[in-house]
């Protein structure tokens, strides 16, 4: 089983490229499935949900190739099954896009109820309710989502919760819906205007995608098209705060700073340095962490995806943070592994977590339980005084390309590992 090994006390420095968006790339895989003509899909990460996700597209009919690492060609004019039951999907929370694009497409659509990082009950009413308000049926059978339509028509759907996947699967279903679609009270993310885009790029007539309110005119027909995913404003943030935490200087590249204002204010408030230029940002943490107050919102909020390493970061601050999640009700999973590398946080009544700095974490043996809160362990384990060894990486690899390489790049001392010889190795090496 793979694992990492960490030594800390390194401070990152150096430039890091960031790579294209995973949660944009999922949606817009499955967008390209609305057209019969050939898609070319460049930017994309090279991580295990794009593998699952293009998998479960090639059990339908689809022709997948993959062009290079971070291009692949989607050719959907011989799809044969609706029905979307890889075993991966169960897995990943990409797959329900495909509910959105066959039910657009072919008014009929199944697909196995979606996983995902255990980050709480993640609800699909509002993924159902849109697609009812366009006409279909919808039924949970089965483990399954089956919805289907005679006909879809344009309507005025309110969405109760602020919702990515809920705003990504009505908006891909209006698209080819008869007449006018209104959909208000939507996700503003960076990524439900890169699906927009792609979608108009294929001849779609979508407008307001980053606001509030998005209206979609429905078309016949959809076209082939190029298209680059967006970079990953969550990877960014995750390498920014590995700066902050590790007290380093460290710059991305193939950003767009505009996406991570959120971030950089945070970061700002808590006493590092942040330069912008048009596609890079360098954070500099030259002096000691200051301790701050945030709670995570959908966007232009701080995103739930950086809640952890913002609490990674605070527990080195000197005094009292208070950090509430207010997305997803079970997001401090990672919080029982800091403590046993030090840091001082309590969690109460599940949504906050109140954060006494510490001096320093040191290393320990540590389990990965969702992606986010890995990404933000592994930043932890850098900072820590000794050897770590985190397990269940896995998750990691599901949205950050190359993880360790990009660190051990920047100066960190880690490791992937499969063995124990291969621990006691690195042991030995870094003394
Ligand atoms: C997307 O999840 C992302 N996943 C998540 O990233 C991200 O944390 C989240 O958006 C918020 O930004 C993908 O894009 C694949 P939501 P999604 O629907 O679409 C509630 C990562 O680490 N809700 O915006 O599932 C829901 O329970 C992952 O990369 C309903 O109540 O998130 C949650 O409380 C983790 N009913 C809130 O809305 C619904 O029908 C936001 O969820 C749908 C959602």
């Amino acid at each position: 089983m793979e694992q990492y090994v960490i030594k800390g006390g390194n401070p990152l420095v150096g430039d890091v490229e960031i790579a294209g968006a995973k949660n944009a790339a999922l949606p817009v895989f499955a967008a390209a499935a609305m057209t019969d003509e050939t898609v070319y899909i460049d930017n994309i990460p090279d991580v295990r949900d794009m593998d699952v996700m293009l998998e479960a597209m090639a059990s339908t009919g689809v022709t997948v190739k993959r062009v290079n690492r971070h291009k692949v060609l989607i050719n959907a004019g011989n799809i044969h099954n609706l029905t979307v039951e890889h075993e991966g999907c169960k897995k990943i929370r990409g797959s329900y896009y495909l509910l959105g694009a066959f039910l657009g497409k072919y008014k009929q659509a199944e697909v196995v109820l979606p996983g995902g990082c255990d980050i709480g009950s993640r609800a699909v009413d509002q993924h159902i309710k849109g697609f009812r308000a366009l006409g279909a049926e919808v039924i949970i059978e089965h483990g399954l989502i089956k919805a289907r339509a005679e006909r879809l028509r344009g309507s005025h759907i309110y969405m109760d919760k602020v919702s990515v996947g809920a705003t990504i699967n009505v908006m891909m279903a209006a698209t080819m819906a008869e007449g006018l679609t209104i959909i208000e009270n939507c996700a503003k993310e960076p990524h439900v205007v890169d699906v927009a885009n792609f979608l108009n790029s294929c001849g779609a007539n979508i407008k307001g995608a980053g606001t509030d309110v998005i209206r979609i005119r429905g078309v016949e027909r959809l076209h082939g098209t190029e298209y680059a995913i967006i970079p990953d404003q969550i990877e960014a943030g995750t390498f920014m705060f590995a700066a902050a935490v590790t007290k380093g200087d460290v710059t991305v590249k193939n950003v767009i700073p505009k996406h991570l204002e959120s971030v950089t204010a945070k970061l700002l408030e808590i006493g590092c340095e942040v330069e912008e230029a048009d596609d890079c940002i360098r954070v500099v943490a030259a002096k000691p962490l200051a301790h701050t107050q945030v709670r995570t919102l959908p966007y232009p909020g701080f995103p739930t995806d950086m809640q952890p390493q913002m609490t990674v970061a605070l527990a080195l601050a000197k005094g009292t943070s208070i950090v509430t999640e207010s997305v997803f009700e079970n997001r401090f999973k990672y919080v029982d592994e800091l403590v046993r590398m030090g840091g001082d946080v309590k969690v109460e009544g599940g949504d906050t977590a109140i954060i006494d700095g510490v001096e320093k974490y040191t290393g320990a043996s540590i389990t990965v339980p969702d992606l986010r809160g890995g990404a933000a362990l592994v930043i932890a384990a850098l900072a820590a005084e000794g050897c770590s060894i985190v397990d269940n990486i896995k998750y990691i690899q599901r949205g950050y390309e190359d993880f360790h390489i990009k660190l051990q790049n920047l100066g960190a001392q880690i490791e992937m590992v499969e063995t124990d010889k291969d621990v006691q190795k690195f042991r030995l090496k870094v003394g």
